[in-house]
C-alpha cells in the first residue's frame, strides 16, 4: 500500500514585508539580509494559523477533486498553533466541515510539515485511514522579538496542504529519515513560547530568542545530510536519480553548501526563499507546492525534501510523483481581505508588545 499525493495547495498571506521595511526599525540592510540569507521579503499573517491552514486544505481538496467529506484524517504540522487545547487541526476539520476526520497536531519545529506528512503516510499504508490531509502552516509574526535583528530578519507566515490517498501504485513517500540532534536543542529556543512560562513572572508569549546562527548553520547542513544518504540509501538511489531537490528555505547558504555536500547541480535546487523567507513549519511544504505549480515536478518523477528545525530535528523524504501534475480544479475559497501593509501589521505588533 502506498498514500499518493493527489492534491496540493498553499495559502500565503498578502501582505509583504521587505528587507527595506526591515530597516526601517532595526539596525539592518537589504545588503546585509540578501547577502546573508538569499531573502528579500516575507508575509506577514492578518488572521490566525488555522485560517491560513483551512484556505490550503480548500485549495488541496480542489486540486485533488475530492470534498471534506472524503478525509479521514487531518495532521496540522505547526509550531504556532492557536490554542494547545482544544487543537488546531479540530479547528481546521470545523471550518472544512470534515466532520469524518481524526485530528492531530505534531509539532518538530521546521520540520513539521514533513514529520506530518511521514505520520498522515504511515497511518495510511498501514490501513488505519484511507486519506489524509497533510498541513505545514506558520504564523510566527505574532511571537517574533522584533527588535531582535538575529532572528526577525530570518522568518515570515504561511500554509500549506498536501491531500493524500491510499493507492496500489507506487508514488507517495518512498522513504524517508527522521532524527534530532537532542543535545543541542539549546542553540534554537524562544523563551516564553510554552506553557513552563505560564503563571510565572514572565508573562506567557513575551519572547526572547535565542539563536545561535553559525553553530544552527552547522547542524542543519550535517542533519539534512546525513538524512539525505540514509533516505537515498534505504532506495539504492544515487543523487542522478533524484529529479528535483525541494529543501526547507532557512538560508541560501545553508541550501548551497548541502547542494555542494551532496554533489547536486543548482539546477535541481527549487529555491523561494526570496519570496517568503523561512516559514518554519510552512517552508517545506510551501516549497513542494509551488514546485508543482511552476511545472517544475514532472509526472513520475523523484523529488528530495531535506528538512532542519528546532530540537533540532531534522528529516529527508523521497517521493515518487504521480501521473497527473495539475490540479482537477481550484477553490475560489480565500483569506478575508488585508487592509494594511506588512510594516504596519508589524507596527502593531511592536506596539501591543510594548503596552
Ligand atoms: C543568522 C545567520 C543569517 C547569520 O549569518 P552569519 O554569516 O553567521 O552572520 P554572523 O552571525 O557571523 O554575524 C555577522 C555580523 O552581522 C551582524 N548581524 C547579525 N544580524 C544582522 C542583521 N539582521 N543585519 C545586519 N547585521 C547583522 C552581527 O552582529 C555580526 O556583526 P559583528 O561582525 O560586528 O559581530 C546565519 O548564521 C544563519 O542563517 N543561521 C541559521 C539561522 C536559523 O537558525 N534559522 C532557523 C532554523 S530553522
Amino acid at each position: 500500500m502506498f498514500a499518493a499525493i493527489k492534491g496540493w495547495g498553499k495559502c500565503l498571506p498578502p501582505a509583504t514585508l521587505t528587507n527595506d521595511d526591515l530597516a526601517t526599525f532595526l539596525e539592518t540592510s537589504d545588503e546585509w539580509i540578501t547577502s546573508r540569507t538569499g531573502m528579500k521579503e516575507r508575509r506577514i499573517s492578518h488572521v490566525n494559523v488555522s485560517e491560513l491552514a483551512y484556505v490550503a486544505c480548500e485549495r488541496a481538496l480542489a486540486a485533488a477533486g475530492k470534498k471534506a467529506s472524503d478525509v479521514e484524517l487531518i495532521v496540522f504540522g505547526s509550531t504556532t498553533f492557536d490554542e494547545l487545547c482544544p487543537n488546531a487541526a479540530s479547528n481546521v476539520q470545523r471550518l472544512l466541515g470534515a466532520d469524518k476526520a481524526a485530528c492531530m497536531d505534531v509539532n518538530t519545529a521546521c520540520t513539521s510539515g514533513m514529520y506530518s506528512l511521514t505520520t498522515a503516510t504511515a497511518m495510511i499504508k498501514s490501513g488505519v485511514v484511507k486519506s489524509a490531509l497533510v498541513i505545514g502552516a506558520e504564523a510566527i509574526s505574532p511571537i517574533m522579538d522584533w527588535q531582535n535583528r538575529d532572528v526577525a530578519v530570518l522568518f515570515g507566515d504561511g500554509a500549506a496542504a498536501l491531500y493524500l490517498e491510499a493507492s496500489e501504485h507506487e508514488e507517495g513517500v518512498l522513504a524517508e529519515s527522521l532524527g534530532c540532534f537532542g543535545e543541542s536543542r539549546d542553540i534554537l529556543a524562544v523563551q516564553g513560547w510554552g506553557m513552563k512560562y505560564a503563571n510565572k513572572s514572565r508573562l506567557l508569549g513575551q519572547s526572547n530568542w535565542a539563536f545561535l546562527g553559525q553553530e544552527i548553520f552547522k547542524k542543519a547542513v550535517a542533519g539534512m545530510a546525513q538524512g539525505c544518504s540514509k533516505t537515498l540509501e534505504k532506495l539504492n538511489f544515487g543523487a542522478e536519480d533524484i529529479d528535483l531537490v525541494v529543501p526547507h528555505q532557512a538560508n541560501l547558504r545553508i541550501i548551497d553548501s548541502l547542494a555542494k555536500k551532496l554533489s547536486l547541480s543548482s539546477d535541481k535546487v527549487f529555491i523561494n526563499i526570496h519570496k517568503y523567507g523561512n516559514m518554519s513549519a510552512a517552508t517545506a511544504l510551501v516549497a513542494f507546492v509551488e514546485a508543482i505549480e511552476e511545472g517544475r515536478v514532472s509526472a513520475n518523477s523523484h523529488i528530495l525534501l531535506p528538512a532542519f528545525g528546532g530540537g533540532l530535528t531534522w528529516s529527508a523524504h523521497v517521493v515518487k510523483f504521480g501521473e497527473r501534475t495539475t490540479a482537477i480544479a481550484e477553490s475560489d475559497v480565500d483569506l478575508p481581505e488585508c487592509t494594511k501593509s506588512g510594516l504596519a501589521l508589524v507596527q502593531d505588533l511592536i506596539e501591543r508588545k510594548k503596552g
